[in-house]
């Protein structure tokens, strides 16, 4: 699925603000088109009033996601939200519509990777993620520093269509 002009910007000045370069969690332009290429990469954005879709030239853009879907798996990227818009529920409104999306596109496990002191697993908990392991080392700081990283998974529940013999 490949971003507008507006699309990029939108999603490039949330992971700005969004991620502390302290952690080394953001991705810069090039590695975000370049992950847009790749067979089964979706995106969804928000806008700062709680809209889903494309950005508009009025309405600042508040957030957005990034996901990767192999077969009946499928791994959450990036979901960021603007700090000057969080709490407000659009950060919980994205990952609804990627739980919605998902289970209707056949994906039977969301996974996700999350740096270990990253207080956004009280986010994925309340959406019934559960810790699956642990990378030792995973993610490297602006100061150098190594920090380990969690890995969190939900199963979707498919629901399978019986239907009557007669
Ligand atoms: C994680 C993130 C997307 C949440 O976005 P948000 O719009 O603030 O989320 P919501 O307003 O929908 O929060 C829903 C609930 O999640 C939990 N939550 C969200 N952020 C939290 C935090 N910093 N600490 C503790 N709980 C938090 C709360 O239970 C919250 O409900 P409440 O506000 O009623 O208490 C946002 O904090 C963010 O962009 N973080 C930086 C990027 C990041 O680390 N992304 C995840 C790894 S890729």
């Amino acid at each position: 699925m490949r971003p507008t002009a507006p699309e990029m910007d939108g999603m490039m000045s949330v992971m700005l603000s969004a991620f502390d370069p302290a952690f080394g969690e953001a991705w810069n332009e090039r590695q975000l088109a370049s992950a847009m290429l790749i067979p089964g990469t979706r995106f969804a954005m928000i806008d700062a009033h709680g809209v889903l879709g494309p950005p508009s030239p009025s309405v600042p853009t508040a957030g957005f996601y990034l996901t990767r879907q192999v077969v009946d798996e499928e791994e959450l990227l990036l979901i960021a939200v603007d700090p000057e818009y969080r709490r407000l529920g659009l950060g919980s409104r994205l990952l609804e519509h990627l739980l919605a999306n998902a289970q209707e596109r056949g994906t039977a496990r969301l996974f996700l990777e999350m740096r270990a002191d990253n207080p956004a697993e009280h986010f994925y908990r309340r959406y019934g993620f559960e810790q699956v392991g642990l990378r030792r080392d995973y993610y490297r700081g602006a100061d150098g520093r190594l920090r380990d990283a969690k890995t969190f998974a939900r199963t979707l529940v498919q629901v399978i269509e019986l239907r009557s013999a007669q």
